[in-house]
């Protein structure tokens, strides 16, 4: 098992990675508490009662609530749903919410948590990989409206991570491939060294080898806690989070949710991205290939055009404008130097975003 601190002073906490690893260690030495356990259709029915046993074990008294799996899970409906249940569990300022399941559970029963009551405790117990090395560490919780995704939401820490790689085995194959999307992101944005294992281990992982999980899920779980300690509220560096993702939400919104899984997109977002680093940074074109290489080599699309024909250049740049990280409908771009290496912030004109896309849509369909 390894251990990775997130480093936030009095809301610092403990991400435990390795197989078997229960939620709950956060709450040793407390009298008994009120737990609730969110999780979703798939992953109750799995892995629920083992949480439940976990929490039990340790004297604990929990209720279990059970989400349909998907994104649509993310509303102002299901949030009430919880906050009902929370109420007839007889949760109090001391109870603790634990989310069990991928990044939808743990958007939504963290945003709960951070809520109810004006704040309840969460752990996060990830099942997803995406939800292992992205979503349950670095606090921002929320549900979707309507009128876009992630538009409601609080930044609230939670007090424990804990992620079992054994859950990996029932994820399917597309969400698996898709959560390696933002393991390949830690390597471009932060760790060279990370990239080049990622390459010569790719085979063992694609096969979800159990030792260079546990590596390659703590680097990223290292990397995610270093850059949340340095901007925990998204005023900067944190930004560097979102390399790939500015086409990525993009092709999600232009396409129509549901067309693309959020990691493909960010594929696309990043190859997209390195080929924009080509032109405006000093980023090596030999670069740009060995990124596009390994996304390939894990049966990650690289071209807009993987689910159909690419959408139209307009629609796209509507969708940038946007999205909630635009300023004064200007798209902004996280850009690579290098492996490793990457500016945020960066203004684009749309002129040559427009080109970029054209030419990267023909090439990456091309070969
Ligand atoms: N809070 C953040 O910082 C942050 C960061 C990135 C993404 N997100 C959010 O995360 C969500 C996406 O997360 P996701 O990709 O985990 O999606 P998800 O939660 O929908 O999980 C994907 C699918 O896999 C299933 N599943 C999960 N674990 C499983 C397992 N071990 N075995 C079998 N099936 C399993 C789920 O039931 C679901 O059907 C989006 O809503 C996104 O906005 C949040
Ligand atoms: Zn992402």
């Amino acid at each position: 098992m390894k251990t990775v601190r997130v480093d936030l002073h009095e809301r610092g906490y403990d991400i435990r990675i390795g197989n078997g690893v229960e939620p709950g260690a956060s709450l040793a030495g407390e009298p008994s508490r009120r737990a609730l356990v969110v999780s979703d259709a798939v992953v109750d029915p799995l892995y629920g009662d083992r949480c439940e046993r976990a929490l039990r074990t340790l004297g604990h008294v929990v209720t279990r609530v059970v989400v349909p799996a998907g994104e649509e899970t993310k509303s102002l409906d299901r949030l009430g749903e919880l906050y009902a249940a929370a109420a007839a569990a007889g949760l109090d300022r001391r109870s603790v919410i634990v989310a069990l399941g991928g990044g939808v559970v743990g958007d939504l029963a963290g945003f709960a948590a951070a809520t109810y009551m004006r704040g309840v405790r969460f752990i996060q117990a990830p099942t997803s990989l995406l939800a292992m090395v992205d979503s349950s560490v670095g606090g921002k919780t929320g549900i979707n409206l309507p009128q876009g995704k992630n538009l409601v939401g609080a930044f609230h820490q939670p007090i424990e991570v804990a992620i079992d790689l054994n859950t990996l085995a029932t994820l399917p194959e597309v969400e698996y491939r898709a959560g390696l999307a933002e393991v390949v992101k830690y390597g471009v944005i932060w760790d060279a060294t990370l990239f080049d294992r990622l390459e010569a281990d790719a085979d063992r992982l694609a096969a979800r080898d159990a030792a260079a999980l546990t590596a390659v899920v703590a680097r990223c779980c290292e990397i995610k806690a270093e850059v949340v300690a340095m901007d925990e509220r998204e005023s900067g560096v944190r930004a560097i989070l979102n390399f790939g993702h500015t086409l990525g939400h993009a092709l999600e919104t232009a396409d129509g949710y549901g067309v693309w899984l959020h990691g493909e997109a960010v594929a696309v977002g990043m190859a997209y991205a390195a080929e924009l680093s080509v032109r405006l940074r000093s980023f090596p074109e030999g670069t740009r290939d060995r990124l596009v290489d390994l996304l390939r080599r894990w049966g990650l699309p690289v071209s807009p055009a993987a689910k159909g024909t690419a959408p139209e250049w307009a629609a796209l740049r509507r969708a940038m404008g946007l999205d909630k990280k635009s300023m004064d409908g200007q798209a902004r771009f996280v850009l690579a130097e290098k492996m490793g290496s990457v500016v945020f912030g960066c203004a684009v004109e749309d002129g040559a975003l427009a080109d970029a896309y054209r030419e990267w849509t023909r090439k990456a369909s091309d070969q």
